[in-house]
């Protein structure tokens, strides 16, 4: 009688084909299968009960860190997470402030389109050599994912440079990527992701690409009450709408692709205020393949920005954090630091002498639509590259410091991605979780 190996466990069968079918049925289900994921990481899925994400053809964590701007979520943070098996996000906006020659090169410009050339061709480089130095700190795991915001004038360079450095996948937020498919046709290998908050989106988003004849890889739903950063809502007084909530947007999307046939190649990853293993379970239950979590990613110790900002985002709590129309006209979630309060006692004041400026102050023109140089009346009204740029170096008072709601996994300790992941991928002892 012949005799195979399952994993740990010899399986004796009459009939060999039968007994090799059964193998790789159960070998894909098994962690030494699963080459994309850490062995220990691999080890603690399996344990922990969680599926993994299956995405790009790669058996993957069904943990995503979602892309950080500005600077938050760089090469060090998209290349440790994706080392372990997740899916690692650089965000694009901005990047040459990671890099002071980049920096020197584009500062004391005289105003003018040829600076703001001068400083998306250095942005564009800034990608480029996050994504060169995140790929070799991934050892070949995990997934490299580059987000880019729609609403930034580099929306479209910043997709093509990242597709032309090799990057997995390209995750777009804040604005409805309908021409994705059209920047990404030359890249067939590379995931589409767009970020979405209901089930309206993900209906209109796939009937539109549906035209380009391309599916989305996957789609983010990003909860607007419950994530930080841009809020995919309309208004502020939206953010509390039940189509919002998980138990809403994430069966009705899925009963829509089950109607349209492609329930099973468009896996969705739930996005805001994912703090446990418990809640990825939740979530699971639900019909999400995957989490995408923020804020809990930022305060890593391999988080990209000043040990300041970590602290910001680890030591404030759900009573700390403010909503606000930002300068790229949607609502926002951050910390209640001094700046943000003050600008938001004179905000009224701002809009009602807003107008249309003849240029950008700083040469960069970062938004397409800028509140702030278009004079949009409701709409925020100060420079959003200065007052995340400052968050990331972590200046205190002046900085914009977005986050998420919910209490973080260690509290306002500052731990490693591994020890997160850790932590996301296996329940808590009772007691454990009593305390934490
Ligand atoms: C500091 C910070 C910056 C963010 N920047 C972006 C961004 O540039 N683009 C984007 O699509 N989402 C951005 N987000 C949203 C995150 O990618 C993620 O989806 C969200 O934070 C999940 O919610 P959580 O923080 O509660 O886990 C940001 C979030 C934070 C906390
Ligand atoms: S004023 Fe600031 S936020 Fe507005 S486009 Fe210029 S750099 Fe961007």
């Amino acid at each position: 009688m012949p005799q195979i190996r399952t994993g740990n466990m010899p399986l004796r069968c009459e009939f060999p084909q039968v007994a090799l079918v059964r193998q790789i049925a159960s070998m894909k289900t098994s962690p030494e299968f699963w080459p994309c994921i850490d062995t220990w990481c691999a080890n603690a899925l399996n344990d922990g009960g969680l599926r993994p994400l299956t995405l790009c053809e790669r058996t993957l964590l069904p943990i995503v860190q979602g892309g950080m701007g500005i600077g938050v979520s760089a090469h060090r943070l998209a290349g440790s997470v994706a080392a372990l098996g997740g899916v690692g996000t650089i965000s694009s906006v901005d990047l040459r402030r990671h890099h002071p020659d980049l920096m020197e090169r584009t500062s004391g410009l005289p105003p003018g389109d040829a600076t703001r050339q001068v400083i998306d061709a250095a942005n564009l480089e800034a990608i480029e050599r996050e994504i060169r130095a995140a790929r070799v700190l991934t050892q070949g795991r995990g997934l490299l994912a580059i987000n880019v915001m729609r609403a930034v004038s580099a929306y479209g360079p910043s997709v093509t440079r990242a597709l032309e450095c090799g990057i997995d996948a390209v995750v777009v937020g804040a604005g409805l990527p309908l021409d994705l498919p059209d920047l990404g046709r030359d890249f067939p290998q590379a995931a589409l992701i767009p970020i979405l908050s209901d089930a309206r989106g993900v209906q209109l988003l796939v009937k539109k690409w549906e035209r380009k004849k391309r599916l989305p890889d996957a789609i983010v739903i990003e909860h607007p009450r419950l994530a930080g950063g841009h809020l995919g809502a309309a208004r502020i007084a939206d953010l509390g709408d039940p189509r919002f909530d998980f138990e809403n947007a994430i069966p009705q999307s899925l009963a829509f692709l089950r109607s349209a046939g492609i329930e099973r190649e468009v896996p969705l990853i739930a996005a805001g205020g994912i703090r446990s293993h418990a809640d990825i379970v939740r979530l699971q239950g639900l019909g999400a393949a995957g989490v995408q979590l923020g804020t809990p990613f930022a305060v890593t110790e391999e988080g990209d920005a000043h040990p300041e900002f970590k602290r910001v985002l680890a030591q404030s709590d759900d009573d700390d954090m403010v909503e606000f129309t930002s300068v790229a006209g949607l609502p926002a979630r951050a910390v209640g630091t001094p700046w943000l309060r003050a600008y938001l006692k004179i905000e009224d004041k701002l809009q009602a002498v807003s107008h249309a400026k003849s240029r950008c102050t700083k040469n960069f023109d970062c938004l397409a639509q800028c509140g702030l140089r278009d004079g949009l009346k409701g709409w925020g009204q100060f420079c959003i590259d200065n007052q995340l740029a400052a968050a990331l170096r972590g200046d205190v008072k002046k900085g914009l410091f977005f986050r998420g709601v919910g209490a973080l996994p260690f509290g306002d300790q500052i731990r490693s991605v591994r020890a997160l992941i850790d932590r996301l991928l296996v329940p808590l002892p009772v007691a454990a979780s009593a305390v934490c």
